[in-house]
């Protein structure tokens, strides 16, 4: 998936991310929020990318389109469709805006102008971007109610007169309005009931296969991602430590993070697991205040000492796999990068074992 400046992969790639860093200046210091991050995703096809709460995932969201605050400090390069969205030219820039990709943020009620009927609203970027009557520009938001489940005569509506359910199919008929190539959706369900998730999921996906609209979808949740997905990244402390074809990375993690966050929602939208997967002790790490070696280590189930002075690269896991974890790595892949071996295998199982000999300390795909 990675891109690594191969220049097929830019061409085939409508969205090619490279080695992107952001880093927020504080008063407190900077926070390095994205280390060194590569996504691709192909024409008409959906990439999920998953963590928990902090691990950079709204802020590489708002890299794409370079709405971060100016305290943001930038590297690497954002390729869309070939052009580097970090150094275009504003107006440029503004053209893109919408109608080269497009953002649905996780809550409509704060994206959304209180004091406009939702019409205006959707007509807003048509009239923006495109020479359209103000007949045809009815018709079309019309048409773009419909798309998303609405009857038309709810144009007239202000914001606080639908549900939540509602006001985000809003925001996608918006996200919509300027036939985009891709779409960005930032937890798009989080604040919806469980049922109402479900069905606004299956309406921006139907929507995108539909109208060959790429995609690019943020969730803490790896089983939405898993079923509306064809790949996914699984990010942790600012950098992607897992990345796949969608339904491998759920249902065989290589990544032991990627394995708590695969076990850790028995449904959709589980809202209690949202800041901690289920199982998993403690939180993510402070970017600011990172340790030493493999980040995820101060949590892992499989941590050797080894981990302590490794900082994982995302390495080899498979056909079109990475995971950066030195369990995927053979000894001789190890001695090749310089990375400790591993400990010596046990000359004989220690007696509360399983009869298979298995570890029950270690995932199953890591054994
Ligand atoms: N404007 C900001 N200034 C300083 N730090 C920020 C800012 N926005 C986000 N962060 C920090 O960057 C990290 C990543 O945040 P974010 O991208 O929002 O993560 P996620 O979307 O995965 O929850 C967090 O530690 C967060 O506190
Ligand atoms: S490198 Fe070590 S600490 Fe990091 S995820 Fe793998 S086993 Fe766990
Ligand atoms: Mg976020």
């Amino acid at each position: 998936m990675s891109t690594g400046g191969n220049d097929a992969a830019q061409r085939t790639n409508f969205l090619a991310v490279e080695d992107l860093s952001v880093t927020y200046r504080t008063g407190s210091g900077d926070v390095p929020a994205v280390r060194g991050v590569d996504l691709a995703v192909a024409p008409g096809t959906k990439l999920g990318v998953a963590g928990e709460s902090g691990c950079g995932k709204s802020t590489i969201a708002l890299a794409l389109l370079r709405l971060l605050p100016s305290t943001a400090r930038m590297s690497g390069r954002i390729l869309l469709d070939g052009e580097d969205v970090l150094t275009m030219k504003w107006g440029r820039l503004r053209a893109v805006r919408w109608a080269g990709a497009s953002i649905v943020f996780q809550g409509a009620m704060h994206s959304l102008n209180a004091v406009r009927r939702i019409g205006d609203q959707i007509a807003e970027p048509i009239l923006l971007h495109e020479q359209r009557t103000p007949a045809e520009v009815r018709t079309r938001v019309s048409a773009l109610l419909e798309q998303v489940g609405l009857p038309q005569q709810r144009a007239a509506a202000y914001p606080h007169e639908l549900s939540g359910g509602q006001r985000q199919r809003v925001m996608i008929a918006m996200a919509l309005a300027c036939n985009p190539r891709l779409i960005i959706a930032d937890e798009p369900t989080t604040a919806l009931d469980v049922m109402i998730q479900a069905q606004i999921l299956r309406l921006i996906s139907g929507l995108v296969s539909d109208h060959g609209i790429s995609m690019l979808m943020i969730s803490h949740d790896l089983s939405v991602l898993a079923d509306t997905c064809d790949r996914l990244a699984v990010m942790y402390a600012g950098r992607v430590v897992e990345e796949g074809a969608a339904h491998e990375v759920f249902s065989t993690p290589r990544h032991p993070y990627s394995e708590a966050l695969s076990a850790a929602f028995p449904r959709i939208g589980d809202p209690a697991s949202r800041r901690r997967p289920r199982g998993l002790p403690g939180d993510p790490p402070d970017p600011a205040a990172l340790p030493a070696g493999c980040s995820f280590r101060p949590r892992c189930p499989a941590a050797q000492d080894r981990c302590a002075e490794t900082d994982p690269a995302l390495w080899r896991a498979g056909a079109e796999r990475r995971a950066a974890c030195v369990h995927v790595l053979s000894d001789e892949q190890a001695v090749e990068l310089g990375v400790p071996p591993a400990p010596a295998a046990p000359s004989a199982a220690p007696p509360d074992r399983p009869a298979n000999g298995a570890d029950p300390a270690q995932p199953e795909e890591i054994r």
